[in-house]
């Protein structure tokens, strides 16, 4: 298991100042150039998630929506995703959030989620939580129990974590 977390942490490239001066950007990208970190990322997760009989996986714009499929093909369960505004179609429930550098509104397709659906999260990366809080809001209001979120990589210093109420896996921690 190290073994396959050193695997991501050395996939995982570091850009200092981007998008903006003071901001360190990992980029989740590395990971999907090197197959053996793509194999051990999935082996990981699913091997977490196997134990914690889920009904459901939301995945978070945009992503997420690269993580979430991979692990749904394994667990034979299905995938809904979170978007940005303005882009789904049919009964949608929204909610506005801060991001680390800007602000976004999310929204789901409320009528695909079934009441009391065990849920989990997945994102590539947790930072300051304001995209997960509004995810975990975005599902309570349409009637899920979610779990645990779930991200790849997580921001330690920014304490995102402590905002949620809910348990976070993460795979690799950065301060
Ligand atoms: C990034 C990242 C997470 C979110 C984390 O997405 O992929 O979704 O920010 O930040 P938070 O914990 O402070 O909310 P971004 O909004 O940059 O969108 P993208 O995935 O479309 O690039
Ligand atoms: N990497 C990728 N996405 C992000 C980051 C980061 O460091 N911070 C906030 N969103």
């Amino acid at each position: 298991k190290n073994e396959k977390i050193q695997l991501l942490r050395d996939a995982i490239v570091s850009y200092p100042d981007f998008p903006k001066p003071g901001v360190i950007f990992r980029d989740i990208f590395g990971i999907f150039r090197n197959i053996v970190a793509m194999r051990a990322m999935k082996d990981l997760i699913v091997e977490h998630i196997l134990f914690l009989e889920v009904d459901l996986v939301v995945g978070l714009d945009s992503r997420g929506f690269l993580l979430g499929p991979i692990i749904c093909m394994e667990l034979g369960k299905p995938f809904l995703p979170i978007r940005k505004k303005g882009k789904l179609p049919g009964n949608v429930v929204q909610h506005a959030f801060n991001l680390e550098y800007g602000e976004a509104t999310f929204e789901i397709q409320t009528e695909y989620v079934k009441k009391g659906a065990r849920t989990i999260i997945i994102d590539d990366l947790l930072a300051t939580g304001g995209s997960m809080v509004a995810a975990i809001e975005l599902l309570k209001l349409s009637g899920a129990e979610v779990i645990e979120c779930l991200t790849i990589i997580e921001l330690s210093g920014l304490k995102g974590r402590e905002k949620l109420g809910i348990p976070v896996h993460s795979l690799v921690q950065y301060d």
